[in-house]
């Protein structure tokens, strides 16, 4: 039989192994233990100001709970497998600590505010820490893109040569894309801004609690306005691994790119030495292994979306026991999107652009035929008969193993007598770049405009959330007095 239970009142017999075992969380929730005390020491001092708790005993729960955070912090905190969750692990070792006073500090609040303020409070930092990775692959991307501004590349609409555009262009559309990214996680975290803490089990309590202070002790803005609504909610979970699945997806788009980029018969880009890995067999190998591995995370992280979603559908209010399967997935997922936008940054910023293999590629593929018809309208045709035009005149290049830059005048006016000698300027694939300068095109001009956009939009981010970290740091040092510690998640 399993160790007594915080609750064992009620039960006649102690759990069967097997039952704990099974309803155990420690595995996944022990990581919350440093917000677990944080929480504590916030309830605690409410109780304290409210007068629900002496001052005696609130003193020696806050002097208990900050010799916690402190074992937690060096490692020498003893785990009891006996006690199913993060909640009774901190409690039991708190009253083993301080004695009969460690029992009031579960006056006015259930497990299930806690660990609703528990995980709100890891997920916090985790996808602050995600919106940094994520920032610091934007600027691995700016930096790049800022040393290629004129670097010509083919342009791609499924997966054929479309249009010429700039390096530069390439790599801040994704830049783009990340910058939505991180704004997504930010925008969550505005959402679950609230503080569940004293909704208690789903109904709050007849206590005369003060939950506005407990928010803002632990750095939220306010309460959470709905007690059954605060234990029974897990809508910032599904948010949140939505952010963390399509970050993925948009890593593995650029991933993707990379490893074709990466391939003899692209040779766009090499990869550095210290980022590549070799072949047990054949030893001309260089592999894009990162890359890859980024690319086939994502199957895990759009698994955790559905994983969460699932779990939720149905479930009627309030608290229930499935939440308490709301934490692995996300977990996992947030830190692993972390962690391959960090490898992939410094993918990025170490790889070597072949400026000339990427121009050299704009010969094939007609990739300047759009600009022929584009010509020939500015010559007064309606562009639908210059597509047409140009349609024959590149089935005839396809005919005559051409390209349409190789055409003399003579055979270009076999297809219309408006063309002229300037068509050989109009179609050079620089010209083709330069043309496209309307606001969000491809011309150096236009991207220089999008590269400061990009640079603004990032620094504006960084500042939110270097304003967050702040305050969490504030709140942690009030809490813990000066003695702050390291936060590992
Ligand atoms: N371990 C639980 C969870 O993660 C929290 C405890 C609430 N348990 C309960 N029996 N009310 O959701």
């Amino acid at each position: 039989m399993a160790g007594k239970a915080l609750w064992s009142g009620r039960f006649a017999e102690g759990m069967d192994d097997s039952t704990l075992a099974f309803t155990s969380s420690l595995d996944v929730d022990s990581v919350m233990a440093f917000y677990d005390v944080m929480g504590s020491l916030a309830h605690v001092r409410m109780l304290k100001q409210c007068r629900i708790i002496d001052a005696d005993d609130a003193d020696s729960i806050t002097r208990g709970l900050i010799t916690i955070a402190g074992q937690l912090r060096d490692g020498s905190f003893e785990w009891d497998e006996n006690l199913e969750d993060v909640h009774t692990n901190v409690e039991n070792t708190l009253t083993n600590m301080i004695g009969k006073a460690g029992g009031r500090l579960h006056t006015a609040r259930s497990r299930n505010d806690q660990v609703a303020t528990d995980y709100r409070m890891w997920l916090r930092d985790a996808a602050l820490e995600a919106v940094e990775a994520v920032d610091r692959l934007i600027k691995a991307l700016q930096t790049v893109a800022a040393k290629h501004r004129d670097t010509i590349m083919p342009g791609f609409t499924h997966m054929q040569h479309a249009q010429p555009v700039t390096l530069s262009h390439h790599l801040l559309a994704h830049a783009f894309r990340f910058g939505r990214d991180g704004d997504r996680f930010l925008d969550a975290l505005n959402r679950m801004d609230r503080c569940p803490l004293g909704s208690a089990a789903l109904a709050g309590t007849t206590y005369p609690i003060d939950r506005k202070v407990t928010a803002s002790l632990l750095g939220f803005k306010e309460p959470t306005e709905n007690s059954m609504d605060s234990v029974g909610s897990r809508d910032f979970v599904c948010e949140l691994s939505f952010d963390a699945a399509m970050t993925a997806v948009d890593l593995s788009s650029i991933c993707e790119e990379l490893i074709y980029w990466n391939s003899q018969p692209f040779g766009f880009v090499e990869m550095d030495d210290r980022y590549s890995t070799g072949s047990s067999i054949m030893p001309q190998k260089k592999n894009p292994d990162i890359a890859e591995l980024v690319r086939g995370k994502t199957g895990a992280a759009v698994g955790s979306l559905v994983n969460i979603m699932v779990t939720m559908k149905g479930l009627p209010l309030s608290y229930n026991r499935d939440l308490q399967e709301d934490k692995h997935a996300l977990m996992t997922s947030i830190v692993s999107v972390t962690e391959c936008a960090d490898m992939l940054s410094k993918v990025v910023s170490t790889m070597k652009v072949d400026e000339n293999r990427m121009l050299k590629s704009t010969n094939d593929g007609f990739i300047n035929a759009t600009d022929l018809a584009d010509y020939l309208v500015t010559k007064g045709l309606p562009f639908r008969d210059a597509h047409a035009v140009v349609g024959e005149t590149v089935r005839y290049c396809i005919e005559n193993r051409k390209t349409l830059d190789s055409l003399t005048l003579e055979e270009f006016h076999r297809f219309s007598d408006l063309i002229d000698e300037d068509v050989f300027q109009a179609i050079a694939v620089r010209s083709c770049v330069d043309r496209r300068d309307s606001y969000g095109g491809t011309s150096v001009a236009s991207g220089d405009v999008e590269a400061v956009l990009s640079e603004s939009a990032l620094m504006a981010r960084e500042d939110a959330v270097r304003t967050k970290k702040q305050l969490i740091a504030n709140c942690w040092k009030e809490l813990l007095g000066e003695r702050l510690p390291t936060v590992r998640l």
